[in-house]
């Protein structure tokens, strides 16, 4: 099977152009400021896209790591994340991530989770949600040059619904950044996303810490079959279901090797598109204060 250097991307829905694989980066935090040399390894060897939010506590890191790249601001794609607590307060929150990053503008500016958080005393607002944080996120969008685009993580369908039905909605999210791999295809999301022209990323494309998804028998098959990495299946998996992709690796030769794909054959694109009818649905991400179920 042939590999390539994968440096395609999509449209999204207002025009900009985003790298189909983008390197992920939470957890690439503590000893030795790894994110800082993974961006920087990223960089220097094809990618152009970084994933980062302001919870994951490396901005300033991965700006520095942008800067020891060498590559220019302009060709790449920096997305950092609106945390929980500051949804009332995110023009703040949106200077501070740019302040750590030393960018002027990011590329893509999600909602991380359609929670918010008062800081306070721990529990939702009862006069505030995600909506209210589209809205401000819509004005920032709209009235500065800080954000190329915005959009929304971990949205199920009826959220995503009830965002786009409210009168004062007027930019369709560019991106729903979700939990996506074999094992959780999230079929009706992906056909609703699709009609709506909102771009899916898939995160956890390994199946999170320690990429487990490597020791499922059907992608370790297929990965033998077609003579690659268990790795360049999943991430190929999802480039072929046009999502964008986000592997995080903080190991150099990984971060190397995830931004290589091939094009699957049909019958094991097909194995893996069905694989969570056999081996049951399996969410990594699933934190008690979300509820996927509305
Ligand atoms: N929006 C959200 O709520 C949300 C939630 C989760 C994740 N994300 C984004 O999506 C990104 C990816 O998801 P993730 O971090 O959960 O997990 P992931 O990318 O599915 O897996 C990361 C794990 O796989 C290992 N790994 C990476 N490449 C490998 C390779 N080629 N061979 C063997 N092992 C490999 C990494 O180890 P090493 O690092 O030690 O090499 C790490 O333990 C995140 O970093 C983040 O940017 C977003």
């Amino acid at each position: 099977m042939v590999l390539q250097d994968n440096k395609d991307t999509i449209t999204l829905n207002n025009g900009t152009k985003i790298p189909v694989i983008g390197l992920g980066t939470w957890q690439s935090t503590g000893e030795g400021e790894p994110a800082r040399n993974a961006t920087k390894v990223a960089l220097q060897n094809g990618y152009r896209h970084i994933d980062t939010a302001a919870i994951y506590g490396n901005e300033t890191e991965v700006g520095q790591g942008i800067k020891d790249s060498g590559v220019k601001r302009e060709e790449i794609f920096v997305t950092t994340k609106l945390w929980n607590g500051d949804h009332k307060i995110s023009a703040e929150a949106l200077d501070a991530s740019l302040k750590k990053l030393d960018l002027d503008y990011v590329d893509l500016y999600l909602i991380h989770w359609p929670v918010s958080t008062n800081n306070a005393t721990g529990k939702d607002f009862e006069d505030w949600d995600y909506v209210d944080t589209y809205k401000q996120l819509q004005k920032l969008y709209k009235e500065t040059k800080k954000i190329k685009a915005i959009g929304v993580s971990n949205f199920t369908k009826k959220k995503l619904e009830r965002l786009l039905s409210d009168p004062e909605v007027d930019v369709v999210p560019a991106v729903n950044q979700i939990e996506a791999h074999p094992l959780l295809p999230q079929p009706e999301l992906y056909d609703y996303l699709k009609e709506k022209n909102i771009v899916i990323e898939s995160y956890s494309p390994l199946g999170s810490t320690d990429a487990p998804l490597f020791k499922n028998e059907t992608v370790a098959a297929i990965a033998k079959k077609n003579n690659v990495e268990p790795g360049h299946v999943l991430i190929s998996w999802a480039v072929q279901r046009n999502t964008v992709v986000l592997p995080k690796s903080v190991t150099d030769a990984r971060i190397i090797s995830n931004l290589k794909t091939f094009k699957l054959p049909e019958e094991d694109f097909e194995a893996l598109n069905n694989l969570s009818k056999t081996d049951g649905v399996k969410r990594w991400a699933n934190p008690p204060w979300n509820n996927f179920d509305d």
